[in-house]
């Protein structure tokens, strides 16, 4: 596992990392959040012993970082953000040298990069050069890298950044299933990615944690959880509201967008209210009649910002 204690890294007057404490376990694939500068890469690069910190401790599977670097390395994987790699060599070579380098008997290494190679379909370009590949090619070959070794924890810095749609949902695939029994740290700025991949959700923002909870408590605290939204036709749009804001179930309602002669808005509960029951009694008693209703899960792009700015997506 890894456990990060009192993580401070500051560069000059910049604190990147402030004072950050967390632990991750075997099972959990961790997603980190944050705004650009959060301090999400500069953790990661402590974590793996590739930047040294200002002060606090990590160990990883065991192995202190600061004074036993090799022997936490050995046990992580890491996709550095931008995945440096040799330009002259291919991705055949360039898995090879680094398998050699991590200690793998060449036996395994032939039948794993093989293995690896299939897993992020590397198939077509494996003996083309690095430097001729497309960007999502590149990020697979770092992908490849890091995996290769299959190590027990993974780091990886923005993972699915640069890939194409069906690229990313198969890196996600390969997230999923390898995480049994491995501790994972991925950043992203894909909010539902960490829905699709993450146990866990952590928003960081100026190097400390905003939030740490599971996708769904994310989801959850969001203003907009549990609220409903309508759509009715705009003629009706007034009498609909005026309706609705007299139940006692509704707190307010807010989100008026109105667009090709149909209003939408959203109905906010009041603290625990059967708002759904409510909504459909009125709405079948009523002179106007509904296009569309749902009832909001939360929105992720509303919490984040809120944790991170102290605003909201959208004034209500
Ligand atoms: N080598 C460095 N020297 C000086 N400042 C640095 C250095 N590396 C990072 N920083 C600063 O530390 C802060 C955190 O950067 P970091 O790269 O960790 O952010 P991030 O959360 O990964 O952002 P992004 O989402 O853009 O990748 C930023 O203000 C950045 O400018
Ligand atoms: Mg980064």
């Amino acid at each position: 596992m890894i456990e990060i204690k009192n993580l401070t890294k500051r560069f000059g007057h910049i604190t990147a990392v402030d004072d950050l404490s967390f632990r991750v376990q075997p099972g959990e694939v961790l997603g980190f959040l944050g705004p650009n500068g959060a301090g999400k890469s500069t953790t990661m690069k402590m974590v793996t012993g590739f930047l040294a910190p200002t002060s606090g401790a990590i160990s990883v599977c065991g192995h202190d970082v600061l004074t036993d670097a090799a022997g936490a390395q050995a046990a992580i994987g890491y996709l550095p953000e931008g995945a440096p790699l040799y330009p002259d060599m291919n991705p055949r070579s360039m898995m090879r040298f680094v398998g050699r380098a991590r200690g793998m008997a060449p036996s395994r290494l032939t039948a794993r990069i093989d293995e690896v190679c299939r897993l992020v379909h590397l198939e077509a370009v494996m003996d083309q050069r690095i430097e001729t590949l497309s960007k999502g090619f590149k990020r697979r070959v770092g992908l490849a890298l890091a995996i290769l070794n299959d190590p027990e924890v993974l780091i990886l810095d923005e993972p699915t950044d640069g890939l194409d749609p069906n690229q990313k949902h198969e890196v996600r695939e390969l997230i999923r299933t390898m995480s049994a029994g491995k501790v994972i740290v991925l950043s992203t700025h894909i909010l539902e990615e960490v829905e699709a991949v993450c146990t866990r959700a952590m928003i960081v923002a100026e190097g400390s944690i905003k939030f740490d909870g599971t996708p769904a408590e994310l989801r959850g605290s969001s203003r907009f959880a549990g609220a409903i939204e309508i759509a009715v036709a705009s003629d009706h749009a007034e009498v609909a509201q005026r309706d609705l804001a007299e139940l006692g179930s509704v707190s307010h309602i807010g989100e008026v967008v109105e667009a090709e002669g149909e209003t939408r808005f959203v109905v906010f509960p009041a603290t625990d209210a059967p708002l759904l029951e409510d909504v459909q009694r009125v709405a079948a008693g009523a002179s106007w009649s509904l296009v569309r209703l749902a009832v909001d899960r939360g929105r992720m792009d509303d919490v984040f910002r809120t944790v991170t700015t102290g605003q909201s997506a959208q004034g209500a």
